[in-house]
């Protein structure tokens, strides 16, 4: 029996072994912010994604906010606000036109637009188109993939799926719904022998293998660990 591997990260969920991949959006959200001013930039609305970390400028956060998060609750930049308003006015002036036929406001349809976004984020990825979905958050990504398992009769109640100790809850929650509602056995978090310092491949993945048996069917951690910064795949 194939198990699964689901690696999360703040801006994009991925699930492998089982032939899919979920992102989202936030990870054409790239944010490193740093304290130059919008006159050290060619533009306090626009920096190109080549200068990164972006200018201070690039976003609405006060100079005395030093802002860490990058996901849902990240500091969305001013030039993505900028276009989002203008988006929805666009669509809003003719919404079935916008969304599925001939486009609006001199732009394709918005389906056109996705593709296009669905096709570069799969080659930033290195994944086939087909792979990539495009979500709102990593917390709706692990959802839809744990869900879709279920219902596809890949996750049964009789199997496990673990995880470790450092997960982000949205990394969590949806693995928990499904053993609160039994349609898995167990979700279970290996230990990971940190003692204040970061451990070692082996060391994880021998922790891993303490709680293998046969009843697990999904591996899901994330990429970059929220409690420590270890980025473990
Ligand atoms: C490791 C990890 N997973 C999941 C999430 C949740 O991401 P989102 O807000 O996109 O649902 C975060 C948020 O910071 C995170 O750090």
């Amino acid at each position: 029996m194939a198990t699964s591997l689901v690696v999360g990260a703040p801006s994009i969920g991925m699930l492998t072994a089982a032939g899919a991949a979920v992102s989202s959006l936030a990870v054409v959200r790239s944010c490193c912010v740093t304290n130059k001013t919008s006159s050290d930039s060619s533009s306090s609305s626009s920096s190109s994604s080549s200068s990164l970390p972006a200018p201070r400028g690039d976003f609405f956060l006060p100079p005395s906010l030093t802002y860490l998060n990058c996901a849902t609750l990240g500091p969305t930049p001013r030039s993505v606000i900028k276009q989002v308003t203008a988006e929805w006015e666009a669509l809003a002036a003719d919404p079935l036109n916008g969304y599925f036929g001939s486009g609006n406001a001199g732009l394709p349809s918005s389906c056109t637009r996705n593709e296009a976004v669905r096709t570069a984020t799969a080659e930033f990825l290195g994944a086939d188109v087909r792979e990539i979905v495009v979500v709102p958050s990593t917390t709706v990504a692990y959802n839809t993939l744990a869900e879709g398992m279920v219902a596809a009769g890949y996750l049964t109640p009789n199997d496990v799926v673990l995880s470790c100790d450092h997960e982000h809850p949205g990394g969590e929650s949806a693995w928990l719904h499904l053993e609160a509602t039994a349609q898995v056995a167990s979700y279970q978090r290996v230990i990971l022998p940190c003692g204040g310092r970061d451990p070692t491949a082996a060391q994880i993945i021998s922790a891993f293998e303490a709680s293998w048996s046969p009843a697990v069917r999904v591996v899901a951690v994330s990429h970059v660990l929220t409690t420590t910064g270890l980025v473990l795949l």
